[in-house]
């Protein structure tokens, strides 16, 4: 790979953010972009001054969706040292996702190496106050401008850095969830498991007329016979019985959150029965009516941890642990928190340190 370049420019000012960060609504100065052509494979990568991107109207992926995205984030640790959470796992998911709509690979390494300069150019961006870090948006889109429907020849990949704080307005209080049986996101040996724009398409109808009636975020079931529980919009599930924590296995029309991967990790090091496997809505009912629910959480890289505080299905509401983020999805949050700042130590080797001296500013 060419090395990088660096059109960057000197920082005059002091960055001052303000106090709510919400969710992706504030940029850094720069981002990182590079090319694709069949000819010269990967190319031209440099870091700049963020500006708007030059589109064709005819790029294929504004026609027919030849996009992919990861989301992962930078955090400080206490000594003030800029770090990334599971860049790695983040970048092997977005070749994943690469090939399932035909999009080139990227060099794995290289693509860490990007990352990680990018972020120690903008490490002051990083914000501090707990529930806040740096969110880091790669995206790879096809740009030939063509209408015929074939996977593009060209592409484009950029890296967008956002300073952010929660999610969700609730913060990390619970959240209102409507089980949704009116649509689907996705169906086996379809695009679900990849992190493609269509999915989060797909997700706009449900949630906006969900969000009207007062949830949050809609909980989908399988495409096929709407019985078994896949994952919320923006993150993967966890449902806490008596005796077992599970989450829906991973069929394919299920994204495989590298947060989730992480919490079943972290559980089983517990010792604690969690397990990977279809989870039918009506046995969560049940659990419900015979008091053997404890609660359900989400799990995702923007969200963290996202305790369900209420839970409709049908009609018909169900009162998660009184409507309290239960003791267990407090104690991940709490974990993952400090693991995120290194106030603990990273015994799974989960963390990617910046180097902030690599670049001048
Ligand atoms: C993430 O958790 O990083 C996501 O990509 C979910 C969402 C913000 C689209």
């Amino acid at each position: 790979m060419e090395k990088i370049q660096y059109h960057i420019k000197k920082r005059t000012h002091k960055i001052e953010l303000p106090k709510e960060l919400g969710f992706g609504k504030l940029f850094t100065d720069h981002f990182f972009e590079m090319d694709y052509s069949p000819e010269k494979g990967w190319h031209n990568p440099i870091i700049k001054h963020l500006e708007n991107l030059s589109v064709h109207p005819g790029s294929m992926f504004i026609h027919y969706g030849q996009a992919i995205f990861e989301g992962l984030k930078a955090f400080k640790t206490e000594d003030g040292k800029a770090i990334i959470f599971r860049p790695k796992a983040h970048i092997r998911r977005l070749n994943n996702s690469a090939k399932r709509i035909c999009i080139p690979l990227v060099d794995e390494e290289f693509l860490l190496h990007a990352l990680t300069e990018l972020v120690a150019i903008e490490s002051d961006w990083i914000p501090t106050n707990p529930g806040e870090s740096l969110y880091i948006r790669p995206v790879i889109y096809g740009m030939d401008p063509f209408l015929g429907v074939k996977p593009s020849s060209n592409y484009k990949l950029f890296i967008l850095l956002s300073p952010v704080g929660a999610y969700y307005s609730e913060g990390f209080k619970p959240i209102k969830i409507l089980i949704q049986d009116d649509y689907v996101r996705a169906v086996k040996k379809g695009l679900g498991e990849c992190k493609t724009p269509a999915n989060y398409a797909a997700s706009l109808l449900a949630t906006k007329e969900a969000k009207e009636k007062g949830f949050t975020q809609v909980l989908w079931l399988d495409g096929i016979e709407q019985k078994y529980l896949e994952e919320v919009g923006t993150m993967n599930i966890f449902v806490e019985f008596k005796d077992e924590i599970a989450t829906p296995e991973l069929t394919g029309s299920i994204l495989p959150g590298i947060t989730r991967r992480s919490v079943i990790k972290i559980l089983k090091e517990k010792g604690l029965n969690v397990t990977e496997r279809l989870i039918t809505i009506d046995e969560v009912v049940e659990a419900y009516k015979n008091g053997t629910l404890v609660s359900l959480f989400g799990t995702g890289t923007a969200a963290v941890i996202s305790p369900v505080g209420w839970l409709t299905y049908k009609g018909t509401e169900m009162i998660l642990n009184n409507g309290k983020a239960s003791k267990l999805a407090q104690e991940l949050f709490d974990e993952l928190s400090s693991l995120h700042t290194l106030s603990i130590e990273d015994k799974y080797d989960w963390i990617v340190q910046v180097q902030n001296e690599e670049v001048e500013v």
